[in-house]
């Protein structure tokens, strides 16, 4: 894996919620963002199907907690709606995931920097009342 690409892939406990599910969870889903850098445009291509599937189901698991419920009705919308955009996002990408690799990657690092990483900090971690 390229120096540029490991540096955005690699997990940090800072994003720690401390819901062992919800960490789990996105621990897997650093996982499987690295597995797409791969050379091979079908290989990138599993890897993104099983990455959609994860979000997914992600995404509806922290929606049923409880914690969630009983967030104010606003903060519960925002955060849904941030689901859709990254879902969206997520989409998006893997109907590109054959297309340029430098731009595929460069959108990717973008979505990790700029919208997953600052969803877990700012929204999944009052989930867990942090
Ligand atoms: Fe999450
Ligand atoms: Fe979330």
């Amino acid at each position: 894996m390229e120096q540029r690409a490991s540096q955005y892939l690699a997990w940090s406990d800072s994003l720690l919620t401390g819901d062992p599910k919800i960490d789990a969870d996105h621990r897997e889903i650093f996982n499987l963002l690295s597995n797409l850098w791969s050379d091979d445009p079908l290989s990138r291509t599993e890897s993104m199907k099983v990455l959609v599937a994860h979000l997914t189901d992600h995404f509806a698991g922290e929606e049923s907690l409880p914690s969630f419920q009983a967030l104010p009705a606003l903060e519960a919308e925002q955060h849904r709606n941030e689901h859709k955009v990254l879902g969206q996002f997520v989409l998006q990408a893997k109907s590109g995931v054959c297309q340029d690799e430098d731009e595929f990657m460069g959108a990717l690092m973008n979505f990790i920097q700029e919208k997953l990483i600052p969803h877990i900090r700012n929204r999944d971690k009052r989930l867990a009342g942090r």
